[in-house]
């Protein structure tokens, strides 16, 4: 009795400690709910990116019920801190968690979400640390929190759960397991509350769309920002890069825009921010003279402001307790450092002509950042202000250009959610080429855009491998900064590398709609497997064998797919690696065609395919395929420019697809100058497919000449 009781107390204690409750969730949106626990903090990723939902679009997307998986969630306060518990059902596969480089699947890991350069690791420690999962059971939960959060990720194991793994013996059971079956997510936010977010979706990808349609719809890019760019080394002068774009332009290699690195300041790192005198004399003449190419400019930058910079006293009461690389470090929370910056950098570069920043080292490692236990005017803690330190720097940067009523590009090294609809594609210094296209797959379940940079190679065919999938993502980037590297370096492979960079150019059109699809409808441009109708995968589980110093507890490792993706809705990108000479492609249902040729390449299974000589990049183009093209132009397209466009059509099925255009620079599209086109293909009676005039709802900005191309035939 006596024990009984003692029990009983202990309970309630800890009841009375834990306030452990149900979600009350309101309904904010269609098919998107908010739970709060606690007391949510001031500061968020959410509130950081200032996210404007779109809101017809989600009505148009439809009202889907709240998941069934989520009514037993729970959230507690405890020892100031928050914890979560989400239902996870037996045969659930769980996506998202950050831009991963290993796996796709993330059911079964734990990651400390925490904005960092990644470093070999799927712990969480990541660029773009989202706190965001999706289901395939159609839903995905999103922490809006801006601190470090511990996600269990379906590997905790409660005594009261409802699915208990069995207890085996591992003497003598051979299905015994060192991972036992968890049936939930655990997260725990070091913070007295947070908000959460459901998204709900018939499928992953409407999940997905739904979410990046709530984070304000996806980034349009300016044109150039879709065709091919180069970072000079960092210590050429204009005359060197003018001479580089010419040499460019001589060999019939495409560029689009240029970016500068460090050298072009006066002083780096820390920075000056203004323009070195003798590398650039005369920046606003050199930024014309590019642009009358039509070429862009991007300047490299860290925020990390030096003692010879114009802002340096002034910006001083508004820096963190710490340096970093000995510049002060300003607070983007303190409204003056954020005007301090705002009038330097318009004066100095955008009313100059410059199209967008590289914004360099605002992640980590954590040598080369403030340290958690630096202080900030503002009030916000280190660690909040690391998590949303390159977010506020994309959406502060991104507002510049938007009161100038023109769009930018550039590249970040740190994200995080709400982070969908602005103009930034993350990058890094790791370089392991397949990892690269895992962050490609991955990158498509958070809203964030990663682009798989080339550097250098040590072989011709690395290079041209390299320059082969950087072609087929958000960015097409060759990072010379270092090494000088030019895509003809390797004179085996350069007319292959043109050839590849030209293929880019001439799907311009292509590239363009899928990025107004993930505008418009948050469908993410490249999107990985796991987000493709008829795409499944008999998932396998291996190396559950027992090694004394490998693999002691026979823990099993389960294959992904996570070297192939989407991009746009009709292409399959199935990028070769140094080395490979054949590899598998998983081809969802239908019947899919090979890209150059036309030609059946296999129907809903995995084809092999063998590239016994170097030169193409493996692409696979739905059933029903219809790819808008242009000739391969040298720059993008100027603004009043009109080209002829061949729309490729594969396979038998009748389809229509619509071609989206505007200006391709301006805002103006948000006030409905743009335009949608129908291309349609149907059967006539005899069976023959036959391509229709286009319909345009709208002006027709840039095409002319439109012309039908039936592949395979
Ligand atoms: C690195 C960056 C490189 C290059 C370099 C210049 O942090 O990742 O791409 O910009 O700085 O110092």
């Amino acid at each position: 009795m006596q024990k009984l009781f003692l029990s009983l107390l202990v309970l309630i204690t800890i009841d009375a400690h834990a306030q452990t409750s149900a979600f009350q969730w309101r309904q904010i949106a269609p098919g998107i709910w908010k739970g709060v626990i606690g007391k949510p903090e001031t500061i968020s990723p959410l509130g950081v990116a200032e996210i404007k939902p779109l809101m017809a679009a989600l009505q148009k997307l439809g009202s889907p019920v709240f998941p069934q998986n989520l009514k037993e969630s729970k959230g507690e306060l405890n020892d100031g801190k928050t914890y979560l518990r989400f239902p996870l059902d037996k045969n659930e596969q769980l996506f998202g968690l950050g831009l991963n480089f290993k796996t796709v699947q993330q059911r079964g890991t734990i990651k400390t979400l925490h904005v960092d350069h990644y470093n070999g690791k799927d712990d969480g420690r990541t660029h773009a640390p989202v706190p965001f999962y999706v289901s395939d059971k159609g839903y995905g939960v999103l922490i809006n929190s801006a601190r470090y959060v511990t996600v269990y990720a379906g590997t905790a194991v409660r005594k009261d759960s409802k699915n208990p793994p069995l207890e085996m013996n591992r003497n003598t059971d051979r299905n015994w397991d060192a991972s036992p079956y968890s049936d939930a997510v655990e997260m725990l936010v070091p913070a007295a509350g947070t908000e959460v977010y459901v998204f709900a979706g018939k499928t992953a990808l409407e999940v997905v769309k739904r979410y990046n349609l709530y984070c304000g719809g996806g980034v349009l890019p300016p044109k150039w920002g879709l065709g091919f760019t180069h970072r000079t080394p960092t210590l050429f002068s204009d005359q060197q890069i003018l001479d580089e774009v010419e040499s460019f332009e001589q060999k019939g290699y495409p560029l689009s825009f240029v970016g500068l690195e460090p050298g072009w300041q006066s002083h780096s790192y820390p920075n000056s921010f203004v323009w070195d005198s003798t590398r650039f004399p005369h920046p606003k003449q050199f930024l014309d003279q590019l642009l009358t190419k039509n070429i862009r400019t991007n300047l490299w930058i860290n925020p990390y402001v030096s003692s010879r910079s114009p802002i340096f006293k002034s910006i001083q009461p508004y820096t963190a307790s710490h340096t970093v690389w000995v510049g002060i470090v300003p607070d983007f929370n303190m409204k003056p450092a954020r005007d301090l910056f705002k009038k330097l950098f318009t004066e100095q570069h955008i009313q100059n002509g410059v199209a967008g920043y590289k914004v360099d080292e605002t992640d980590g490692y954590d040598s080369w950042l403030w340290p958690d236990v630096a202080r900030f005017p503002s009030g916000y803690s280190a660690e909040q202000i690391r998590q949303t330190y390159g977010l506020q720097f994309q959406k502060m940067s991104a507002d510049w250009f938007r009161e100038k009523n023109t769009r930018t590009y550039g590249l970040t090294r740190a994200s995080n959610a709400g982070s969908s609809s602005l103009p930034y594609v993350i990058y890094n210094d790791y370089y392991n080429h397949k990892d690269f296209i895992t962050a490609l797959c991955n990158s498509s379940f958070i809203g964030v855009l990663w682009t798989p940079e080339a550097r250098s190679s040590k072989t011709a065919e690395e290079w041209l491998r390299r320059m082969q999938s950087v072609c087929f993502s958000p960015m097409a980037m060759l990072n010379a900064w270092a090494d000088g590297t030019k895509p003809w370096t390797f004179p085996e492979v350069a007319e292959q590398v043109k050839e590849v960079m030209q293929l880019r150019m001439q799907l311009l059109p292509y590239l363009y709609t899928t990025f107004a699809q993930y505008r418009y409808e948050g469908t993410p441009p490249v999107r990985a497997m796991n987000l493709t109708e008829g795409f499944s995968f008999e998932e396998k589980v291996t190396g559950a064998n027992l090694h004394s110093s490998e693999n002691p507890y026979a823990i099993a490792v389960r294959s992904d797919i996570k070297d192939q993706y989407m991009l746009g809705d009709y292409i399959l990108v199935a990028p070769f690696f140094a080395g490979d000479r054949i590899r598998k492609v998983v081809l969802p249902k239908g019947k899919w065609y090979d890209f150059y040729t036309g030609k059946l390449a296999g129907e809903g299974e995995t084809i092999e395919v063998s590239q016994p000589n170097l030169d193409r990049i493996p692409l696979f183009v739905k059933d029903g395929g219809i790819i808008p093209m242009i000739p391969a132009l040298l720059h993008t397209p100027k603004r009043d420019e009109q080209i002829p466009l061949t729309v490729r059509h594969y396979g038998s099925l009748e389809n229509s697809w619509d071609l989206y255009d505007d200006d391709g620079e301006t805002f103006d599209y948000e006030k409905g100058i743009q335009s949608w086109t129908r291309l349609s293909v149907r059967k006539k009676p005899d069976g023959t497919l036959e391509g229709s005039l286009p319909t345009t709802q709208g002006k027709m900005f840039h095409y002319k000449d439109i012309r039908w191309e039936y592949m395979g035939r």
